[in-house]
């Protein structure tokens, strides 16, 4: 089990029907891919949420598609094993068929990607459509999708209600159709996920959707710890990196201060 030497779509679907448990975080630079990779992660996802966790914008709407390459080229640089995954940033496929495979094959030609990800159900399925004919992955995004944010109006769980439910089920097959290799099941009840999940011949990847789905993502600076200020129900810290970090800092700011670095050994 998990002893695959490098991670690619077929795997996945492998996976899937083994039962296997897909793992999945995100990461937006060399020095963090290269050791999320080699930790043994399967999937490694350049999210538009590097707008938010590296540019610090309040959504993910304002990352460009050079921004993204740029994140997507580092992390390709230090993976071994995962598959990357890209994201789509807003505005570059939405009403747009040849503008999302435009976007996808710079990702794919300029970052060396090997997938990339879209949000939203038979809204963008044929861009989907066209991704996937000119032979590039495509995982789709379902639910809390955050670059429909301001439609939404809030962050909170989405398709408690039937109508909406309903929808995301059908959309889900339509991706499936569409040729999605997988989906991203954001912030949805973990009943309408684990439906979704048997209902695909394709994974389900969960954030906040549970566990009866084929896998998990988390992002990795809230997994941890970089952030105190975002503690949603579905998080799990396994680390306080912030806490780590400010007392390494103010440690090092008391030892030049004090005279105590560098010592007799860290100078020629
Ligand atoms: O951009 C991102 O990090 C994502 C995950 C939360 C699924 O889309």
């Amino acid at each position: 089990m998990g002893n695959y030497k490098r991670i690619t779509t077929h795997v996945l679907q492998r996976m899937k029907e083994a039962g296997e448990k897909i793992s999945m975080l995100t990461a937006y630079d060399y020095t963090l891919a290269r050791i999320v990779d080699a930790a043994g992660i399967d999937v490694i996802l350049v999210g538009d949420s590097a707008s938010n966790v590296m540019a610090g914008h309040e959504t993910t709407l304002p990352i460009t598609l050079d921004q993204m390459i740029y994140h997507a080229a580092s992390v390709i640089r230090a993976v071994r094993r995962a598959l990357v995954v890209v994201d789509l940033p807003f505005g570059t496929y939405q009403g747009d068929p040849l503008g999302a495979l435009k976007s996808a094959i710079r990702i794919m030609k300029e970052a060396e990607a090997h997938a990339v990800k879209m949000e939203g159900g038979r809204e963008v399925l044929d861009a989907i459509e066209k991704t996937v004919k000119a032979g590039i992955p495509v995982m789709g995004h379902l639910g809390l999708t955050p670059q429909a944010i301001y439609k939404f109006g809030t962050y909170t769980v989405r398709a408690r209600e039937a109508a909406e439910a309903r929808k995301l089920k059908e959309d889900a097959l339509l991706l499936q159709e569409a040729g999605c290799f997988a989906v991203v099941l954001e912030k949805i009840p973990a009943q309408l996920a684990a439906e979704v999940t048997v209902s695909l011949r394709i994974p389900t990847i969960g954030i906040g959707a549970g566990g009866a789905v084929d896998g998990q993502v988390l992002v990795l600076h809230d997994m941890l710890g970089l952030n105190k200020e975002f503690s949603p129900r579905f998080l799990r810290r396994y680390l306080d990196l912030h806490t780590a970090v400010t007392q390494a800092v103010q440690q090092y700011i008391d030892d030049v201060r004090t005279g105590d670095f560098p010592n007799e050994n860290e100078q020629y």
